[in-house]
Order: structure tokens, then sequence, then C-alpha cells
């Protein structure tokens, strides 16, 4: 039996080492080691042994086992090593090529939209900044000059969040709740209270209000803009909002009007509108007399500056807040919003952007 043992031992080494591939190699450990293998079955011969024999022919056995065991795994590290590096060689990307004209993946209108704003403002020097979707109520409502009682609370059809075992809610102001942001204004807060002035930052991202027809999805996207500094004042805001419209909608002589509104956190306060004409189930922007409003805007309120830890008598700044659906739906004519959400492929095919063609100021924002 030693010697079957031995020569057994010299042919599976052998085996291991020529095997040129995982599954010959894997072959070979079955055929040895498995159920059915070659050493199982000489170990199943050692009950009839007499006790000294069993004894040291088993323990030759099991150095048989362990050398073969461990030349299998030195093999297969050696395989595996060299398949990576085949597999490398074969799948070089020759970067030179030209773009494949299958390729079928599109950017979504939100994201072009997106990309556009940001785009523009960077343009006008200011930076992306961006906060978490689940803010507490402190962000979203109370640092913003929204106290608990305010009417401001209702319109906005907030969605709380149910309260985690064991989660702590403690805040500035003792226990808060935690809600899904319904605008992107707490991000106004957070810019305030991590940079010092002056601030000039935008804020793109998703934002949630329990609502749902033809103009209002549950999660829909703003676009938050923050400008802080010492002399900062409203025409500053109106210049940069009548550059941002231009610019985005591509119309030189799109006309702005800007309409006395109310916000908590803005002071004065104003809604901006823009020039169109409406007639026949259509809608064209231009310098055509009727109007159309697209976003709320104002001078930070200094109650909202104290809030941030900023003296309201050195600093002041401006705001503004748009939807980014409606300002694509405009844009690219895309009639219900609804649409934005329903992953349907034909539909973003039709409205969707080409990957390569990313927005630029200089060369063109939409290709
Ligand atoms: N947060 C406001 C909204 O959701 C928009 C806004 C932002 C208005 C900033 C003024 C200043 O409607």
């Amino acid at each position: 039996m030693l010697d079957q043992a031995a020569q057994l031992k010299d042919q599976l080494l052998e085996k291991i080492e020529t095997a040129s591939d995982m599954a010959t190699l894997e072959d070979v450990r079955v055929t040895a080691l498995g159920k059915k293998g070659q050493l199982t079955e000489l170990m199943k011969g050692l009950g009839k042994l007499d006790p000294e024999a069993r004894k040291s022919t088993g323990q030759a056995l099991n150095q048989v086992k362990q050398a073969i065991a461990e030349a299998l795994e030195s093999r297969q590290e050696t395989l595996k090593a060299s398949e990576m590096e085949a597999r490398l060689a074969a799948e070089t990307v020759d970067v030179s090529l030209p773009v494949r004209p299958e390729a079928q993946g599109m950017i979504h209108p939100i994201s072009q939209t997106i990309e556009e704003c940001i785009a523009i403002f960077a343009e006008m020097g200011f930076t992306v900044g961006e906060g978490p979707d689940i803010e507490n109520d402190w962000l979203n409502f109370g640092a913003l000059n929204i106290p608990p009682e305010h009417p401001a609370r209702q319109m906005h059809d907030t969605f709380y969040m149910p309260k985690a075992e064991g989660e702590d809610r403690q805040g500035p102001e003792g226990e808060m709740e935690r809600v899904l942001r319904t605008h992107t204004s707490p991000v106004q807060i957070r810019s305030m209270t991590s940079t010092k002035p002056p601030i000039r930052v935008i804020a793109p991202g998703r934002t949630y209000r329990s609502d749902y027809d033809m103009t209002h999805t549950p999660m829909f996207h703003q676009i938050e803009g923050l400008v802080i500094d010492k002399s900062t004042h409203f025409g500053h805001l109106k210049g940069c909002l009548e550059e941002f419209c231009r610019t985005f909608f591509e119309i030189d002589d799109l006309p702005l009007r800007f309409r006395p509104s109310y916000f908590p956190f803005t002071e004065p306060s104003a809604e901006v509108d823009i020039g169109c004409k409406r007639g026949g189930g259509t809608l064209e922007l231009g310098p055509y007399g009727d109007w159309l409003e697209i976003l709320g805007s104002g001078m930070v309120h200094p109650k909202v500056i104290a809030n941030c830890g900023l003296d309201p008598d050195e600093y002041q700044g401006f705001a503004f807040g748009m939807g980014i659906e409606r300002i694509a739906m405009l844009k690219y004519g895309i009639p219900d919003l609804r649409t934005f959400f329903e992953s349907d492929l034909r539909w973003l095919k039709h409205y969707g952007f080409v990957p390569l063609a990313r927005p630029n100021v200089a060369f063109g924002l939409s290709g």
C-alpha cells in the first residue's frame, strides 16, 4: 500500500504541475481527493490493516494527501495569476478608437438641465453645494424663519419621518422632527454655517412634497442659489437672474419681471416671471407681452443670517430657488411632469441627451 501511495503521489504531482487551466486542475483534485478519488479509496482500505500497520500507513497517506493539497493550491495561484494576465491582455481598450455608433445610453433631461445650470452659474463664480434629502425641522423650517405655527408649514405638504427606535433627535431647541426636505433652502443654512462669506453657492437636488397630479410629483428637483457678502444688493439679484435666464433659455431679449411676493426667509421677496405668448395650446418664450412665473427669490432675511451665527449688520445677500422640472419642461417642450419619472425608454430616447455632448457655456449649452 505504501508503494502504491508513493507512486500515486508522483503521478498526481506531475499532473498538477502540468495542468494548464483551472478545469484540468479541478479534474485532478476530484480524481485524487474526491469521494471516489484514488487517494480516498486507499484510505478506505486502512480499516483492513492490523493496528500497527494502520497507524504508519495512515500517517504516510495523510502526508501524501497534504502534499497533494498544497501542490493543488500553489498551482491554482499560478494559474489564476496567468489567467488574469491573459484577460488583461485580451481586454485592453484602444482609447483611440471612435465611439461605437450603437451606444444607447441617454442623459435624462433632469441631469442635463442640472448640468446646464451648473455650467452657467460656474461661469459667474458660483460653487456647487449640497445637503441631505432627510433634514431636521430646524434646517428645513426653523432656521429659515418658519416657526412651528407658521402657515407656510401647511403649504409645504411635508413628509415626516417616523421615529426609529432609540433614535436621538435632540437639537439646539430640544427634540426635532425629521422631514424629507420640502425645498433646497436648508442648503442656505448649511452653507452659511460652514463657510465664511463671501459665499456664492448653488445647490441642485431632490425635494419632496406630498402632492400628486398633472403638475406635481411627490419627489421633484430644485436648484437653490445663495450669495452673501458685505454689500450685495437687489441689483445683483436682478442681474444674476437675468443673465441666468437668458443664457439658459438661449433667448437674448427674454424679458424678466420681478413681481413682489412673500417668503418667510427673504425680505423683500420677488417672484420672477419670464416673457411668453400662449395660444392654440402652445407656449412660446420671448418678448410677447404675456408672463409666466418661473422662480422665487429675495434678499436673505436678517433673522436667517443671524440664525447662522453671522452679523446681519455686516452681511447681506440674496437667494433664489427654482424647480428644475419646470424649467426643463419650458425649454424642451415636455408637456407632462409625470413622464420624467416613468422610466419609459421611448420617452428617454426622444427627450434624452447624447452622453458625450456635455453642456458648456462657450460651445453651446444643449448641443
Ligand atoms: N424655497 C422656496 C420654495 O421652495 C423658493 C425660494 C428660495 C424663494 C430662495 C426665495 C429664496 O418655493
